[in-house]
């Protein structure tokens, strides 16, 4: 599905034609935050963690939001209107157009721009395949835990990996795990789940805190905490998981195999518990 129709400032126009200020702070400055959130069945999966992560995000950058969370929900209620099957919501609010000075501007519209579009998460033979990754240093900024459009460095993590054949690079800050170019990482070691502990370091993803829940409520031992280069290395497993991946099993990292080299049994486990709550979503049995 090509992205047919945006809301744009108060408007929904065909993608076509909308257009935004060269002189936006987003394109300048990357001056804004977004949201990504899956749609199964038409419905919004996990809505009110994303708003109330986005809430956070314009907090921390001292946007004040142009919609209530209210608002934005029938704003992406319309984008979907049309659609009855899996899909994703892109939002991105940037502080809005003003002449090019670093500091805030004084009175300034925030753009807000939102869509629907495809939801292409892995396939079957993906998931039982498992992905290959390369590791990388993080030279992304200290406030990791905000949803920011600045993501160049994000970016060139990401090209890396691709520029090498891999699905995404894990990213170490001080000999420490942090995260995945776009997408949190789980270590199942001696017997435990492990993943970095919320911080200033990482985003403080949507789809983690499924599969925390999932996991330490199906007997898996899980702890947040620091995770160092060591323990990534002889993991037993390593995933990935975020909105549009889901939860996806590294079976290899810089070319050496993880664990087993295949797909291990927790994640076997873990990902049939998120199949069965996703079925569960669907059938409106769950929020
Ligand atoms: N990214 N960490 C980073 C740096 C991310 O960019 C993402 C997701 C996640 C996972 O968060 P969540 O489970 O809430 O999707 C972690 C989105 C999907 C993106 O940029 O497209």
């Amino acid at each position: 599905m090509a992205v047919k129709e945006v809301y744009l400032n108060g408007e929904y126009m065909p993608a076509a034609e909308a257009s935004i200020s060269i002189f936006d702070r987003g394109f300048t400055f990357g001056d804004g935050v977004y949201e990504v959130i899956p749609v199964y069945g038409g419905r919004l999966f996990r809505l009110q963690q994303h708003l109330d992560r986005l809430k956070y995000s314009l907090a921390e950058i001292g946007l004040p939001s142009p919609l209530s969370s209210t608002e934005i929900t029938q704003v992406f209620e319309r984008l979907l209107a049309d659609i009855t099957g899996d899909a994703s919501i892109y939002l991105q609010i940037t502080r809005g157009s003003a002449p090019r000075n670093h500091a805030f501007p004084d009175q300034v519209q925030p753009t807000f721009l939102a869509y629907a579009q495809d939801l292409v998460y892995p396939d079957q033979a993906t998931r039982d395949a498992g992905v290959m990754a390369v590791s990388f240093p993080d030279q992304r900024w200290e406030r990791c835990d905000i949803k920011s459009v600045s993501l160049l460095a994000n970016v060139l993590a990401r090209q890396y990996a691709h520029k090498h054949g891999a699905a995404e690079a894990v990213l170490f800050r001080d000999g420490k795990l942090t995260e995945g170019a776009a997408s949190t990482l789980f270590v199942v070691h001696q017997g435990q789940l492990l993943t970095t502990a919320s911080g200033h370091s990482i985003l403080p993803g949507i789809t983690r805190e499924l599969v925390l829940e999932l996991a330490c409520n199906h007997g898996l031992s899980c702890q947040q905490t620091d995770i160092s280069e060591n323990q990534v290395k002889t993991a037993d497993e390593l995933w990935l998981s975020s909105s549009t991946k889901e939860v996806l099993p590294i079976i290899s990292l810089d070319g050496q195999p993880v664990g087993g080299g295949v797909p291990g049994p927790h994640y076997r486990h873990i990902i049939g518990l998120y199949d069965e709550f996703k079925l569960q979503f669907r059938n409106g049995e769950v929020s």
